[in-house]
């Protein structure tokens, strides 16, 4: 019997600002999981929160894309929208882009990582959570577990890792995929890579078995919405131990805080600092964005831990390096390379400045 993990997030409301989930919102989605977990829908659960997105991470035995599990999720977001309209939060039901439910959660503005997989005698997975980001803030680490060598020795010395991964891509823009195979052809997967508002990574899975290693969500927010309602924050499964990267391996790369498109507005480019649950509550200029990493062991279904994996001192360089970073960066105020470039801003103020300058341009000779 396979199990299945969905983590599926939403941002429906937050205090003050976009600043952090209210405790109403995440107790009533506690109470709408522990009925089906009741009602044998679930094996298991945990509710979260990484600053405004409320995160739900689920086990079951019905597969990925399930429509209940969807279903399940949605009207979770519904009923803590509903609190968060009388609690005037703000953002209330912010990423809902539809109030009917219509079959699968995709596209209607919650992000989604699923994998379905047989368990192994011990399954550690480690749960990503991000605010004030975009699901391209991914590419970097996702790609340094299961390629760098120098991030992973796993790579070089554990021959069940030696053969590789193979990356699964989404092109956002053009809503197409490519599957990229590692170490051979790395240059080419990074060519698409360093794109990280366009090209993500949606999977990862090993080369020797087809196993899933990793799954990301892929969702992009204001490419379906058409007009600018938030960041995606991303969540993102890791498998790790045995043929997969070490667990230590899976959060290495995050003592680099490297910079990702987000932050305020969604729009400037800012250091992805790796925080422990307490500090995943991104506050200067809305920011600087914030990673969590929760480790579980799976134990038939049930959801061992959480324990709060970037909640360790050795991390404490990460953070003050991405707050000095942050300092540095937001000295530029409203000029690129802190605030996206022209084509990233189309969903935000830009269009309507443009519009407003027609017919002010004038031919230069
Ligand atoms: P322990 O001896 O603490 O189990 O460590 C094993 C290991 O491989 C750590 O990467
Ligand atoms: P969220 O996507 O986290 O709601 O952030 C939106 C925003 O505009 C922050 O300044
Ligand atoms: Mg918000
Ligand atoms: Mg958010
Ligand atoms: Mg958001
Ligand atoms: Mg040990």
């Amino acid at each position: 019997m396979k199990t299945t993990i969905s983590v599926i997030k939403a941002d429906v409301g937050s205090v003050a600002g976009h600043g952090i989930a209210h405790p109403a919102l995440l107790a009533k989605c506690e109470e709408i999981l522990a009925k089906a977990k009741e009602e044998e829908l679930l094996t298991d659960y945990y509710v979260t929160n990484c600053g405004d997105d409320t995160e739900l991470i689920m086990t079951h035995k019905q597969g990925e894309e399930n429509k209940e599990i969807h279903e399940l999720a949605f009207n979770a977001f519904m009923e803590a929208t509903a609190i968060a309209k009388d609690l005037k939060l703000y953002g209330a039901g912010q990423d809902l882009l539809s109030d009917t439910f219509s079959g699968n959660i995709k596209g209607m503005g919650p992000g989604v990582a699923e994998m379905e997989f047989k368990e192994r005698p011990s399954d550690p997975v480690v749960v990503f959570c991000c605010d004030k980001t975009e699901p391209g803030a991914f590419n970097l680490p996702i790609f340094r577990m299961f390629a760098d060598p120098f991030n992973t020795a796993g790579l070089v010395i554990d021959p069940s890792l030696h053969n590789g991964y193979k990356f699964e891509i989404f092109d956002v823009m053009e809503h197409k995929k490519v599957t990229m195979n590692c170490p051979e052809e790395m240059y080419d997967a990074l060519a698409l890579l360093g794109s990280i508002s366009r090209y993500v990574i949606k999977r990862v899975i090993r080369k020797d078995d087809n196993e899933i290693a990793a799954a990301i969500s892929t969702e992009r927010l204001n490419l379906m919405a058409g007009s600018y309602v938030g960041k995606d924050d991303p969540v993102a499964i890791v498998r790790s131990q045995s043929g997969f990267p070490a667990a230590g391996e899976v959060v290495e790369p995050f003592a680099f805080p490297h910079l990702v498109g987000g932050w305020m507005r969604g729009s400037h480019n800012g250091p992805l600092m790796p925080v422990g649950q307490k500090n995943a509550y991104p506050v200067r200029f809305d920011g600087p964005p914030r990673v969590m990493a929760l480790g579980f062991q799976i134990a038939d279904g049930e959801l061992v831990g959480p324990a709060d994996m970037f909640d360790d001192p050795a991390y404490d360089p990460a953070r003050k390096q991405a707050a000095e970073i942050a300092d540095y960066m937001r000295r530029h105020g409203p000029f690129e390379p802190h605030r996206l470039p022209a084509d990233e801003m189309e969903y935000t103020s830009l269009p309507g400045v443009m519009e407003k300058l027609e017919g002010r341009f004038e031919d230069i000779d």
